[in-house]
């Protein structure tokens, strides 16, 4: 029976493997959640994660940046992809790629982003040997609106683990990783159902 419920129509565009997008398919799938996923673009024709979206019988598109010409070029056949999946919100997802600032104008207040680490603390690249290097003790990941500047937009969620003695990068991805799943399916609740939205380059939320 339908929940009455209007789903805004979301796309996940990833390079890798992949688990995120498929936290997002998997939190989609309940009645009374305000999005369902439409599309999956991957700018790498290898990304583990076409695979297990078809799996889940979710469109799934290889568009690869190396056989286009341009950013612009291979922008351009991104937004095409969006617009024939009549996309309504983005979420990149392990999408190593940078956007041009016309891309991103276009989905302001749009295009939402999980970033491994607590913003504005370690942007870029390598979060979780910067945090070794920094020496906190509280790490872990953010989603935030996109905007021009890189992993700078307006914060939407955020959640922390803790660095534990002995940790490496890689169990210290593993531990954020595991919290980023949920925490990207709150967020991506709270833009589909209009209680997250970006004002005046800040988030402003309601209940
Ligand atoms: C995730 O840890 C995500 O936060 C990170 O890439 C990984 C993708 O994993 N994103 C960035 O570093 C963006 N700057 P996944 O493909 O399994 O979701």
């Amino acid at each position: 029976m339908s929940s009455g419920i209007q789903k805004k129509r979301v796309a996940v565009l990833i390079s890798g493997r992949g688990s995120n997008m498929t936290a997002l398919i998997e939190a989609a799938r309940a009645a009374d959640y305000p999005a369902e996923i439409v599309a999956v673009i991957a700018n790498k024709a290898d990304a583990g994660g076409l695979e297990t979206a078809r799996t889940h019988g979710i469109a799934a598109h290889a568009i690869p940046h190396r056989e286009y010409p341009s950013k612009q070029a291979h922008e351009a056949a991104v937004s095409d992809a969006l617009r024939a999946a009549k996309a309504e919100i983005v979420c990149l997802a392990g999408y190593m790629r940078l956007m041009s600032a016309e891309f991103v104008g276009a989905w302001e207040g749009r295009m939402i982003n999980i970033h491994p680490s607590l913003l504005p603390l370690f942007k870029g690249l390598h979060t979780h040997e910067q945090a070794l290097d920094a020496g906190v003790r509280v790490h872990g990941c953010t989603v935030h609106f996109v905007t021009a500047g890189m992993d700078e937009g307006p914060i939407i969620a955020q959640t922390a683990v803790p660095v534990l003695n002995g940790d490496t990068a890689d169990t210290l991805a593993l531990r954020v990783l595991s919290v980023e799943h949920e925490t990207y399916a709150r967020a991506l609740a709270l833009v589909a159902s209009g209680k997250a939205v970006m004002k005046d380059g800040r988030t402003v939320f309601s209940d």
